[in-house]
């Protein structure tokens, strides 16, 4: 696998792989890689000839007070996965490649991305729709594959593709877990052995407020309980526990759409989020 690491050699090297008609995926990542972006790998050889993955810890995603300066950080390790899993190319800029002097744009994708994380995280969408855009205009791939765990940041970019015109097949790939449930993420490394047993609670009262839901008890009812589970599980600040449209991600009272369950809680230093599938009944 080739590591390219400026805007002209990357552009080469993607050339080259788009020789006789061959396709593109793009991976994007901020490294510190698991079995989660090797299913979005996986899935790329599926819908390509080739995969690019992108490694780059975008700190305009990150607020001053957040994990940028301790977000793990292991290239060597990771480009043997990518090597391993049969990607083709990584795309590893540095940031003065990425926003070099006078860097004057942000690209902010309304609606979407207010709620939630956007609410609770300010200026991290507009960090990721930059960033992704930029990623695009770059290696320029036909489709483009990111893991359902962030649900949100994937309906900014799915948001952002059909405003903007942009001509990439945008696919989501279903959360992968560990089999406690806990969803694969790359800060689950900062929990310790105790918090990542109490993590566990996360999956499962989502799991019971899906399916109460689901079953067709109270949205509000269901909610008020998994927020109730969390606390007792020691997550000390909850910052959403919510029913939301699986399209615009409106907020929801009853289930009359495909909607998602969404939480972001936080244990510890640890700020964890997981989402859920709920189908209303045929
Ligand atoms: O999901 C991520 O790892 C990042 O938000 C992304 C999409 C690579 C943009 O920095």
């Amino acid at each position: 696998m080739q590591i390219v690491r400026d805007v002209a050699s990357l552009r080469e090297a993607v050339a080259a792989l788009r020789a006789d008609g061959a396709t593109v995926a793009l991976v994007p990542t901020m490294g510190a890689l698991h079995a989660g972006h090797m299913a979005l790998v996986a899935e790329g050889k599926r819908r390509a000839s080739h995969v690019v993955a992108s490694i780059f810890v975008n700190p305009k995603q990150f607020a001053p007070s957040e994990d940028l300066s301790t977000y793990p950080r292991r290239e060597a390790g990771d480009a043997r996965m990518l090597d391993e899993a049969g990607c083709a190319l990584l795309w590893a800029p540095g940031v003065e490649v990425m926003y070099p002097g006078g860097f004057a744009t942000n690209v902010g994708v309304a609606g979407v991305s207010e709620p939630l994380d956007g609410a609770a995280r300010p200026g991290h969408f507009d960090g990721v729709a930059t960033v992704v855009l930029k990623l695009f205009n770059q290696v320029q791939p036909d489709v483009a594959l990111f893991g359902e765990k962030d649900y949100q940041q994937l309906a900014v970019i799915r948001r952002m593709v059909r405003d903007l015109d942009v001509p990439i097949e945008i696919v989501g790939v279903p959360t992968q877990r560990d089999a406690d449930g806990l969803a694969l993420s790359s800060r689950n490394a900062y929990l310790t052995d105790e918090e990542r047993r109490a993590a566990r609670a996360l999956p499962r009262a989502l799991g019971e407020a899906a399916a109460a839901i689901q079953g067709g008890g109270d949205v509000a009812d269901a909610l008020a309980s998994a927020r109730d589970k969390l606390s007792k599980a020691r997550f000390e600040t909850i910052d959403y526990v919510e029913l939301r449209d699986a399209g615009t991600l409106a907020e929801m009272r009853e289930l009359d759409a495909p909607a998602r369950l969404l939480a972001a809680a936080r244990i510890g230093r640890t700020r964890l989020i997981d989402n859920l599938p709920v189908t209303p009944p045929a």
